[in-house]
């Protein structure tokens, strides 16, 4: 699935502007995309310049880029608070119900979002909606893949195996298991199709994100609007 290209520059403001609310001493979930990629370099930028964080990355590729860039990591599994997260998404709507996982990365992203005291989303202006209506990304084990498949055309919902874009075979996560992605049309109760996707056996982990966001920073030509 690709994830709709919104300007580079707008991604940039965003990221920036987020990684200017880190504090001295704080734990910081590192999210995964082009946009949580440039809170990421700021951050470096701001580790060099004497900043005293931890980074918790969110997938082998937030992880990579934090080594690239001088962040020193803390390991997911061995933190018990995170101070502020920083991820960017694939859709905000109105109330901040997100969608995210265009980079297969939303079961830890939202282990670390949830676990953060303050989850910021950093975005452009193409992932604004009233209404989430982008496809739903499913986590689920690579052998659940036919019934969970079945389950949710039982939702009304339309999966697809999300397949590799470099080479032949399907998107294999972090994690070793696979992605549906889940087009649900319109969703007018994102809290309810949540509900339902995380209880299908052998779902790992699904894309929606609900009153999990505390504010929105939306990258403009001009500047940054901040959503709470
Ligand atoms: C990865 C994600 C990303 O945060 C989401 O796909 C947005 O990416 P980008 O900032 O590159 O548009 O959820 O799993």
């Amino acid at each position: 699935m690709k994830t709709p290209g919104g300007s580079d520059a707008a991604k940039r403001r965003a990221g920036e502007h987020a990684a200017d609310l880190v504090t001295d001493g704080d734990t910081v979930g590192l999210g995964t995309g082009s946009t949580a990629a440039h809170a990421i370099r700021a951050l470096g930028q701001a580790v060099e310049d004497g900043l005293d964080i931890r980074g918790v990355a969110t997938s082998y590729a937030s992880r990579d880029l934090a080594r690239e860039v001088g962040v020193p990591l803390v390991d997911l599994g061995a933190v018990e608070r995170i101070d502020v997260a920083i991820d960017g998404a694939d859709q905000v709507s109105d109330d901040l119900a997100l969608i995210k996982g265009g980079g297969a990365a939303h079961a830890r992203e939202k282990v670390v979002d949830a676990a953060a005291e303050r989850f910021v989303v950093v975005a452009d202006p193409s992932k604004e909606a009233s209404l989430l209506d982008r496809s739903v990304p499913v986590e689920v084990l690579p052998d659940a893949r036919g019934t969970v498949r079945r389950a949710i055309r039982e939702l009304d919902g339309t999966p697809t195996l999300r397949a590799a874009e470099r080479k032949d075979g399907p998107v294999v996560t972090d994690n070793g298991n696979l992605v549906l992605d889940c087009e649900f049309g319109a969703i007018s109760d994102p809290a309810a199709l949540a509900t339902d996707l995380a209880t299908l056996p052998g779902v790992v982990e699904h894309g929606l994100f609900v009153d999990l966001a505390d504010e929105v920073h939306v990258g403009h030509a001009d500047g940054v609007t901040v959503r709470r």
